[in-house]
């Protein structure tokens, strides 16, 4: 590693006085951080070409001052306990740093964007968060198989660029799996590789949204698209949603340049969008020229019948643009997902991802490819859709026996569902709270990672619960904890996510 030291051979300073002056700076500053190796007094004499003795003059001070610490036969690191007079020096040069100054005069930064919801992991005895899932299920012994195998393999491509795109193998496969399982019918090259939805999301606002560019949305959406539109300059419009999805009469006839759209499982409130609409919603995205974002987050996860045909697979004028991701089926760590593009966005889509990131990682697309090729990923997604389904079905029945007759939405496919609260019930916000205090984590609209535009019937009376991350005792032990607490009965604390025994 080469060290930022910069020599001014005309200075009237010695060469010495100035490399002690600048490595001090690199300390104080933070940016050679305590227990950071420096270079060997060679190395640096070479990078400087200046004599070695010069360095060892230095390095000897700055140890002798307490910067530097050295250990034999290790070599020379940064102490690990700088000295308190060092330390009242760092905070001299922090408070009369330029930077202060500069930031004044600096332009505003155009960016706009807020920040989504926090999705880390609450410490709750029971929480029924809908993004997350079971750690345990991580297919890892397997996936750490196919990392190995396509690292030693002999075609290997961590010394080059790939296609922005993705590897041609994995969008192969993944054009392939939505000809079967969405009805989609696409080449490979419409196919792109993204980190997550988010960045399929930020791809096709690059290509579209600019602004005060009008894009619909459900009412309530997916926070993650809502605010990422809002911070192009978007105008949002909010189309309210209904037992049979968004409600495309709703819609105005003129102005909309994209929508967002749930078909599969509305999110949050999971209603399909029935296929009268899909067509209706399609025949207006001809007459309007807008184009559709069709995001398909949880379709892998169908517990009866077949699902719909997605709306790219209905779609025959070019208008949707195919949302897909791994993070429900494998897990959100992983980033990756994909953005499919009708055939007139290839090469503008192609363009803006290469100057975003110039690609996705190959590991992750290698070791993703090998592990659908193999049939390793139809197996994990077998198991778990069995798994959900018996989660699924214990959630709404434990549901049923502690409040009676229940109105839920959003149970035929995904991971989570929509609790209707009845009238003589507190409202969302009122019961998310109680529940907190007893240790159980269930979601209002606005509380999840749904944007809720205000305005709509769902806002004070609908609960979200996801089922993904809880197993089934987890998901009994802490309905009963909701139906005691409002029951006003003293809660059994007994029954803690520490007392767990399987799934
Ligand atoms: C509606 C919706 N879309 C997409 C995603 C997935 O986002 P990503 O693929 O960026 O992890 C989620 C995650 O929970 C979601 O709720």
């Amino acid at each position: 590693m080469a060290i930022p030291i910069v020599l001014d051979q005309s200075s009237r300073q010695s060469l010495q006085s100035q490399i002690f002056d600048q490595l001090r700076q690199l300390i104080l500053g933070g940016k050679l951080k305590p227990g950071a190796p420096i270079p060997a007094s060679r190395v640096l004499a070479d990078q400087l070409s200046i004599s070695r003795n010069t360095v060892l003059l230095v390095y000897d001070r700055l140890i002798a001052e307490g910067y530097l610490q050295s250990r034999r036969a290790i070599g020379t690191y940064v102490n690990l306990e700088l000295p308190e007079t060092s330390l009242a020096a760092a905070r001299r040069i922090a408070t009369s740093s330029p930077v202060t100054t500069e930031m004044v005069n600096r332009p505003l930064i155009p960016f706009i964007g807020q920040t989504p919801s926090e999705r880390k992991i609450r410490h709750l005895d029971f929480d029924f968060f809908p993004d997350r899932l079971d750690p345990d299920l991580f297919p890892h012994k397997i996936w750490l198989r196919y990392i190995n195998k396509v690292s030693t393999a002999t075609n290997t491509q961590f010394s080059e660029y790939c296609d922005p795109c993705g590897l041609l193998n994995l969008r192969e496969m993944i054009a392939d799996h939505l000809g079967m399982a969405r009805g989609i019918s696409v080449s490979s090259d419409q196919v792109i590789i993204t980190a997550g939805s988010q960045e399929g999301l930020n791809l096709a606002a690059r290509l579209l949204v600019k602004d005060g560019t009008l894009v619909a949305t459900e009412n309530p959406c997916y926070q993650g698209a809502a605010l990422l539109f809002e911070s192009y300059y978007a105008k949002l419009v909010p189309v309210p949603v209904d037992e049979a999805g968004l409600d495309v009469e709703k819609l105005p006839e003129s102005g909309i340049t994209l929508l967002y759209v749930t078909p599969s499982h509305q999110y949050p409130l999971g209603f399909t969008l029935s296929i009268e609409r899909r067509m209706k919603l399609l025949e207006w995205a001809r007459r309007c020229g807008a184009y559709i974002i069709e995001d398909d987050y949880d379709s892998d996860f169908q517990y009866h019948g077949s699902p719909l045909t997605a709306l790219m697979g209905l779609d025959d004028y070019g208008s949707v643009m195919y949302l897909g991701t791994f993070s429900k089926s494998m897990g959100a760590g992983l980033r990756i997902g994909y953005l499919v593009v009708p055939r007139v966005l290839i090469h503008a889509a192609r363009s803006a991802k290469a100057l975003l990131n110039s690609g996705h990682a190959w590991l992750d697309q290698a070791a993703m490819a090998e592990f659908i090729r193999s049939g390793a990923y139809g197996n994990h997604l077998r198991r778990m859709r069995h798994l959900y389904s018996k989660r699924r079905d214990c959630l709404i029945e434990a549901l049923h026996h502690h409040f009676g007759s229940v109105r839920l939405s959003g149970l035929e496919s995904g991971l989570h569902l929509a609790w209707h609260l009845p009238d003589d019930f507190p409202d969302a916000h009122r019961l998310q709270e109680l529940a907190l205090q007893h240790g159980v984590g269930i979601y209002s609209i606005d509380s999840s990672t749904a944007y809720d535009y205000g305005r709509s019937s769902y806002s004070e009376r609908t609960l979200i619960l996801g089922f993904s991350s809880v197993n089934e005792y987890q998901i009994r032990a802490g309905i009963q904890r909701i139906a005691d607490a409002l029951a006003g009965q003293p809660v059994d604390s007994s029954l803690s996510s520490k007392t767990v025994m399987g799934s």
